[in-house]
């Protein structure tokens, strides 16, 4: 029979240890993955970063110390062939009192900066808030600014430095709002309002993520945090309220919302010298109207229907984003959505609309324009 020893047993190549390497650093890295709670850009997250830091230090402590322990007693006290048998005892009620009340404390120690940090995030700060509503939809995120007036889907815009205060629904079922950068996940209910508040301390664009399960397509029911500063968010919000302001319905005045809204054709007396001088960017706007995409899509950021089924298109030929945070807002992704959305989002309520490639890149033309 073989006999396994050092010399015998297969060694184990550098490979596996290298990967192990590759993959410890690769989670470091906050560039390719950005969605991470450990690199705090808020008062909030950084709230909860030191529980977790606090957590992992006392976690460490002992992990250090009872395997220490183990290993020392594995090695001090290995039964060897000829030990006599070992006295046998029954409990010590001294040791049993000190591991019981040592983890009492450290849990107490853990619960102090925990019970804190609880009570600071849930109250919402007094000044200068700005109150944006959040909507969840089965998948997509809904962002309404009523300080502005106006609506925009998927790519939550904010200015650094000033408290946004989310006041959250959601349309359908149970969603969960998560910016780890900015602050820890809030449920998302339906006719019942939840609320996060967070001040962006930097710059930048920054991913975000529903971390309840809703349905198929969860997953991809992301979403991305633009901080911009003061004087670009500024530009952005009169930008939005110019891209949107109804025009004056012909005929008969309608409620606001109702249908006269929906057809009016603002994209186009937006981008009415655009639209003449690129027949592409005509022919996508007469498509938008035929193949129904109105009926669920607004492109006013401005006095938008509130009760439409798809995201806001105002400015998504600007967006980094496409079909809910996961899809760059390329021409040919975006081209690719327009023409199969249920290859890319099985499940989605956007339906195949049998639009030919010839079509999805007028309509691309068209929604490029928007911005
Ligand atoms: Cu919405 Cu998961």
């Amino acid at each position: 029979m073989p006999v396994r020893n050092a010399a015998t047993r297969p060694r184990v190549g550098p490979v596996p240890w290298l990967c192990l390497v590759a993959l410890a650093a690769a989670g470091c890295s906050p560039e390719r993955y950005p969605q991470t709670a450990l690199l705090p850009l808020s008062e909030f997250a950084r709230i909860g970063d030191y529980v977790q830091d606090q957590t992992f230090y006392w976690a460490l402590g002992v992990f250090v110390l009872v395997e220490g322990a183990l290993l020392y007693a594995i090695f001090r006290f290995r039964g060897r062939p000829d030990d006599p048998e070992p006295k046998q005892i029954h409990g010590n009620t001294t040791v049993e009192i000190i591991w019981t009340v040592i983890p009492a404390l450290i849990l107490a120690a853990i619960a102090v900066p925990t019970v804190r940090g609880i009570f600071e995030t849930a109250a919402i700060p007094r000044g200068d808030l700005l109150e944006i509503e959040v909507v969840g939809h089965q998948w997509w995120w809904e962002f309404r600014y009523p300080e502005y007036g106006i609506v925009t889907a998927n790519e939550l815009v904010i200015p650094v430095g000033r408290t946004v205060h989310l006041r959250q629904n959601s349309a359908d079922v149970i969603h969960s709002f998560w910016p780890p950068r900015f602050a820890g996940k809030r449920d998302v209910f339906p006719g019942r309002e939840t609320r996060l508040w967070f001040a962006a301390d930097s710059t930048g664009l920054y991913p975000g993520q529903c971390t309840e399960f809703c349905g198929i397509q969860h997953a991809r029911m992301a979403f991305h945090v633009l901080s911009q500063t003061p004087e670009e968010f500024k530009r952005w919000v009169a930008r939005m309220q110019a891209l949107g302001a109804p025009p004056a319905a012909p005929g008969p005045a309608a409620a606001p919302g109702g249908d006269s809204l929906r057809t009016a054709s603002v994209g186009a007396r937006l981008q009415g010298q655009q639209a003449a001088a690129d027949p592409q960017v005509a022919q996508g706007e007469q498509l938008f109207r035929n193949k129904g995409c109105m009926g669920c899509h607004s492109l006013q950021a401005k006095g938008a229907p509130t009760a439409l089924i798809g995201p806001n298109l105002a400015n998504v030929g600007e967006r980094a984003y496409i079909a809910a945070g996961w899809l760059k807002n390329t021409d040919e992704n975006l081209e690719a959505w327009i023409r199969n959305p249920q290859a890319l989002k099985k499940g989605v309520l956007m339906p195949n609309l049998g639009v030919t490639p010839d079509e999805a890149k007028a309509l691309r033309a068209y929604l490029r324009a928007h911005k």
